[in-house]
């Protein structure tokens, strides 16, 4: 039985809300993005919600907003250090190289597959001059939002965060991207909501969403609640045609926001739906050499909130590589998809590993690199049927047995 990782993830009312603004004929942004951001903006609990066309286009719209904001002093100067988890996604880390400033890798939690923040805290007690912590909560799991807070605090950082893979996740009722200055999402497919491709950040900061206004749209003061104080300052220039801050293009159609308002309203029943999932393949492998990372967060209902699956990943507790990559042919033997942890210990990749020397960085990452050779990921897709879910037990637990 086929189990993709990915899903279309459609319903009828999401194709109609698409072919309805074919025929407005208001194709790019618009009134419909106006709509899914307030939507998406209310559900966080949040001041602004800027959609953009994926979510590595808003993580990269994020860093422009800090390095070269259109007023004022920059929060993130060139070559400020920028600590990322050594588990990362590339469009986490390459925004931040190719705007000028230092990723410093940090090992992750073999618990979570996030930052270790025991070790960011020993990294920046030897190292001061860090200005910002870029977090991923990963595949679905909101970190320790607690104690992100407290290191910004204790060491006077800005929180960024990476929120792709974990909508609708929480930490005491805070929603998972926006906890600090902003949070990117990801709208692509088999993500809990999809817009076919898609992202967007959450903010608190007028000044950081006027600015991510500006810098999805060529840099245009239009789109701006403040564009009259930019003509005020500004009077020889033509105010159609006033550009205040970078740009680039990386604007949202309306038939992806149709999509995504379509999608929103059964957001909550699809995490539930994975949180289902996520239990039974818990039960059927716990007494086995299988252990589904973060089981920790199906135990109560305030815990089942931290957790929203984007996918499951399974740690192999007695496990070598050449043992990880004998059970992940097996299960593709079976149809079942199966990938990596996201890049593995992304020092490890070819791109990053020429540049770390230029970086003065090493990839000494050894829980990145425990997890990298004991851990799979699987599907869990809201669409997956009962029998899918079953099968995907029973898969797992039969290919742990000798002579399979
Ligand atoms: C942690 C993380 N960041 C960024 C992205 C990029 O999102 P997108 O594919 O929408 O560009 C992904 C992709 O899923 C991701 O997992």
């Amino acid at each position: 039985m086929k189990i993709p990782l990915a899903s279309l993830g459609f319903t009828e009312s999401d194709i109609e809300a698409a072919i309805d603004v074919l025929r407005t004929g208001e194709l790019t942004i618009g009134k419909k993005v106006a709509e899914f951001e307030m939507a998406m903006a209310e559900y966080l609990k949040v001041k602004h919600f800027i959609m953009v066309n994926s979510g590595s286009s808003a993580n990269l719209a994020i860093i422009e907003s800090l390095v070269r904001p259109s007023s004022g002093e920059p929060l993130l100067p060139t070559g400020s250090r920028v600590i990322v988890p050594a588990i990362a996604w590339p469009t986490t880390v390459w925004p931040i190289i190719q705007l000028g400033l230092e990723p410093v890798f940090v090992d992750i939690d073999q618990r979570t597959l996030g930052l270790d923040l025991k070790e960011v805290r020993k990294v920046l007690e030897k190292d001061r001059s860090i200005k910002a912590l870029m977090i991923i909560h990963p595949l679905g799991l909101c970190l320790d939002g607690e104690e992100l807070k407290k290191l910004c605090e204790d060491f006077g950082l800005i929180l960024l965060e990476d929120n792709c893979e974990s909508l609708g996740s929480a930490f005491n009722g805070e929603m998972a991207g926006t906890l600090g200055k902003a949070g990117s999402f990801s709208f692509y497919f088999s993500h809990h909501l999809t817009t076919m491709e898609g992202g967007g950040i959450a903010t608190n900061d007028f000044e950081v969403a006027q600015d991510l206004q500006s810098i999805r749209s060529h840099g245009w003061s239009r789109n701006r609640t403040d564009h009259k104080k930019w003509e005020l300052e500004n009077p020889e220039i033509d105010s159609r045609f006033m550009f205040v801050s970078a740009g680039y293009n990386i604007r949202p159609m309306e038939i992806q926001a149709a999509i995504g308002l379509s999608q929103l309203k059964r957001l909550p029943e699809n995490i539930q739906r994975r949180q289902e999932i996520a239990r039974y393949i818990h039960n059927e492998i716990k007494d086995s050499k299988f252990e589904l990372i973060g089981h920790e967060y199906l135990k109560s209902d305030e815990e089942l909130n931290r957790h929203t699956w984007m996918l499951l990943s399974i740690r192999a507790t007695d496990s070598n590589l050449k043992d990880l990559k004998s059970y992940m042919r097996s299960l593709e033997n079976l149809e079942i998809d199966t990938r990596p942890p996201l890049t593995g210990n992304f020092t490890k990749q070819p791109a990053l590993k020429k540049l770390l020397p230029t970086l003065g960085l090493g990839n000494n990452y050894p829980v990145a690199d425990k997890i990298s050779g004991s851990t799979f990921l699987v599907a869990c897709h809201h669409d997956l049927t009962d029998a899918q879910v079953e099968f995907l037990g029973q898969s797992l637990k039969l290919i742990q047995k000798k002579n399979f």
